[in-house]
């Protein structure tokens, strides 16, 4: 009986720890696939029911992987298709507005200027989808150069002052006086700043109020948060650049979600019919990162929405 017994044992502990190994494996691949990422494959190399089910999933993958490239190269032909004749739109819309084709009544400058926002706003969101698309293809690259980064925000905020007096908004600026050169990719760190400003705009109230803030960060400076996550190296010069808009705070549970592609939160725009596509922080995180840095985002209690940003001043590509 108790040969038996342990002959049993022996058994059972022997399927176990044959069985372990790759039931493991498939549990990591599984996951991965779960969060996206189609270019895991498992290798059980053995003939029997595991190996079938790693083929089978291997297969799943291939397949994925395809239709996740067909969707890529769908949602980039379509907004391409889309862009050129949006943008002529816009120009028209824009030289009826300035009086090109002579004097319009208050009546047709109004439907004009319908036209010419909401196809402004679809003409943004065919950008955000072409960024996106190339981002994930990989196309994407970073060009650096010399620049001052206080010009960059001041040029960014010149974009936005005619949104931001319409609804009444005050803009104060809170720039260090001496800011080092910064080395990075100007466009995309406009877009960046563009993002962050034009969110700031829609999601604050009418009269509200925006504080954008410019600062050299160094280890012990003190002068600008720094999030746990990320450490301030010894002797590197960081650029800390937020920007905070009073009005209702954005809610603690939203913030492990705002950065993801097409997430739209529970505050709703301010403005008119300017309804986004959710991808604006996905970009403006992407961009981020690129350059080494990190954002984050807080809800100041009663006070309003910051959101923050670190850059190492300059970088080295790593990828
Ligand atoms: N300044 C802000 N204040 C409050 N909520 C914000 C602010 N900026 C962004 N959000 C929230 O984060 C979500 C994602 O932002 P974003 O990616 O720019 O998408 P979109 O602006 O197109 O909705 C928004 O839908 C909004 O709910
Ligand atoms: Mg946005």
């Amino acid at each position: 009986m108790i040969v038996v017994l342990t002959i049993g044992l022996i058994l059972s502990i022997y399927i176990y720890l044959q069985l372990q190994p790759p039931i493991r494996k498939l549990i990591k691949s599984t996951r991965a696939v779960a969060e996206g990422d189609f270019t895991y494959r498992v290798e059980i190399g053995k003939e029997n029911e595991l190996g079938e089910l790693a083929l089978s999933f291997n297969n799943m993958c291939n397949r994925l992987q395809e239709l996740d490239k067909l969707k890529a190269d769908f949602l980039a032909n379509m907004s391409h298709a889309f862009k050129t004749p949006l943008t002529t739109v816009q120009e028209a819309a824009r030289l009826l507005l300035d009086g090109a084709a002579g004097e319009i009544s208050e009546q047709q400058r109004r439907l004009v200027e319908i036209i010419e926002s909401d196809n402004r706003n679809l003409v943004t969101m065919i950008n955000e989808v072409l960024q996106v698309s190339r981002i994930e293809t990989q196309m994407s690259e970073i060009n650096c150069r010399s620049f001052d980064f206080s010009v960059l925000v001041k040029d960014s905020l010149n974009r936005f002052n005619l949104l931001a007096e319409k609804r009444n908004i005050r803009i104060i600026k809170d720039f260090d006086e001496q800011i080092p050169a910064f080395v990075g990719d100007y466009d995309k760190l406009s877009q960046v700043v563009d993002n962050l400003l034009e969110n700031a705009i829609k999601y604050t109230e009418e009269a509200g109020r925006i504080i954008v803030t410019l600062r050299t960060v160094r280890l012990g400076s003190n002068n600008f948060p720094v999030p746990r996550r990320f450490t301030l190296k010894k002797g590197v010069n960081y650029l800390g650049f937020e920007v905070f808009n009073t009005g209702k705070p954005i809610e603690k549970s939203e913030l492990i979600y705002i950065f993801e592609k097409f997430y739209q939160g529970k505050q709703k725009p301010r403005i008119k019919g300017s309804r986004g596509s959710g991808l604006g922080l996905y970009i403006v995180k992407y961009f981020v990162e690129r350059h080494n840095g990190v954002i984050w985002a807080e809800g100041l209690k009663r006070k309003g929405t910051a959101f923050r940003v670190l850059l190492p001043f300059s970088f080295e590509e790593t990828s």
